[in-house]
């Protein structure tokens, strides 16, 4: 799968950008702060509705464009894609509206008091027929490498689930549709606690709530827990061959929230690995996870309503990466750390393309340079087979002639970008 054209409007310092895009290895190289993370950006939430860099979709609008008083501002970002099913056009669009929610005729900017006189909303196309925003991803499907993946190792779960659930969706309907319901149910039932714990609100709903958590909740962690358990395989294996040539084994756990004791990495050895083991083995019977769960979540039920939140269940899950059976996070040099999420990135395509029969866009923001000979060769290995890869560089001298030779380079400068050749005319 490839993307032949992009369009972005008002998308961060692109105010409008039409770029014809080849197959192949695409170098976007430029000065700081021109727009070559920008593109990445946009390409990657073309495919996961998600910023690798914010939050708040609305900085992603262009600040000129999204002036005070203007009252209707829209960022569309379009890619046309040829896949193995045809010829496709994702396209979503950021769209700042003034004065709706019968709050129009105020001119004054955003309130003080919090509440903003704008109204923000994002809309998905796919072939030019709005969808909703899930059924966006799958049309087209990225892996991106960035310097600060490491952090998926050392950094908190939240930043694990997310990579599950980024890569999962891009693959996998079920799980995205499950995973929205799971979200509103849950928030639903940390409302029902919050209002028992204050003392209003009716104990009778709460079972509703339990229950359909239960059959959601156990569809999640069967569903993570074998999409970890591939990856896991695949990692390990390029981590053992290219990576250390035999040296060193990683591994990779899941550590599904099915239990209501022990809190996450820290008590992994007592804890959790038996609900990990269990869990494993009992991926395919999602019934047998949903009548366990259900259990835990009964058991809990007295902390919940004193906490006034759900303690247990895949919102809380965690996986984490051993090396010669120690925890990468806490005992792994640094340079042990980004071998590892290497392999597990690698990884990440070589799964990708197992399940589609496609390749992924690989998409790499100034990952080239940190790396060593070694790891650097591997990385290429894999971008010179992508169907379509882009790379972001300050400076094109730390690649090859060779590899120069066969990527077409693109300078970015100031939200606009031109194909080498011409801007040397
Ligand atoms: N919403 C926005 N509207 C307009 N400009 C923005 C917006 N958000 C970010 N920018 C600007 O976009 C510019 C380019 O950012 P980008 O991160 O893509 O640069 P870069 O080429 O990757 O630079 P570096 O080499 O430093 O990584 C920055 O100057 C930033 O201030
Ligand atoms: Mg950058």
């Amino acid at each position: 799968m490839y993307i032949t054209h992009l369009s972005l409007t008002n998308f961060r310092n692109y105010g409008r950008l039409e770029l014809p895009l080849p197959q192949g290895v695409t170098l976007l190289h430029g000065n700081n702060a021109q727009g070559k993370t920008n593109l990445l950006e946009a390409i990657y939430y073309l495919a996961t509705s998600r910023s690798p860099h914010t939050n708040s979709d609305i900085q992603l609008l262009n600040w000129d464009a999204a002036q005070a008083d203007e009252p209707l501002v829209v960022g569309r970002l379009v890619a046309q894609l040829a896949a193995q099913t045809g010829e496709h056009q994702v396209e979503m669009r950021l769209i700042r509206e003034k004065g709706r929610n019968g709050r129009s005729g105020r001119n004054n900017r955003s309130g003080r008091n919090g509440r903003s006189e704008y109204s923000f909303r994002r809309q998905a196309l796919v072939d030019q027929r709005k969808v909703r925003l899930m059924d966006l991803l799958g049309n087209m499907r990225v892996v991106l490498f960035l310097p600060e993946d490491v952090q998926l190792i050392t950094g908190p779960p939240n930043g694990r689930r997310r990579y599950m659930d980024v890569t999962l969706c891009q693959i996998d309907p079920i799980y995205c549709r499950t995973l929205s319901n799971y979200n509103k149910v849950l928030e639903q039932r940390n409302a029902l606690l919050r209002q028992l714990a204050e003392g209003i609100g009716s104990m009778d709903v709460l079972p509703v709530f339990t229950e359909k958590l239960a059959a959601l909740g156990s569809r999640i962690f069967a569903r993570r827990a074998t999409f970890l358990q591939n990856l896991a395989r695949e990692a390990q294996r390029i981590h053992y061959e290219a990576l250390t040539q035999g040296q060193e084994t990683i591994r990779l756990a899941y550590l599904p929230r099915l239990e209501g004791n022990g809190n996450g990495r820290s008590t992994t050895t007592s804890n959790m690995e038996p609900s990990e083991n269990w869990i494993q083995t009992h991926q395919a019977d999602e019934k047998g996870i949903a009548k366990r769960f259900a259990q835990s979540l009964a058991e809990t039920q007295p902390t919940d309503l004193r906490r006034g939140a759900t303690s247990v269940g895949p919102h809380r899950d965690d996986w984490l990466m051993t090396i010669n059976g120690r925890d990468l996070g806490s005992y792994g040099s640094r340079g042990q750390q980004r071998s590892a999420i290497l392999a597990l990135k690698l990884a990440e395509i070589n799964w990708m393309e197992t399940i589609t029969g496609e390749k992924p866009i690989l998409l790499l923001d100034e990952v080239v340079a940190e790396l060593d000979e070694n790891r650097r060769a591997l990385l290429l290995a894999y971008v010179q087979k992508s169907t379509q890869a882009f790379l972001t560089a300050t400076d094109p001298g730390m690649f090859t002639a060779e590899f120069l030779e066969k990527a077409t380079s693109m300078l970015v400068e100031n939200g606009r970008v031109y194909p080498d050749h011409q801007h040397k005319l």
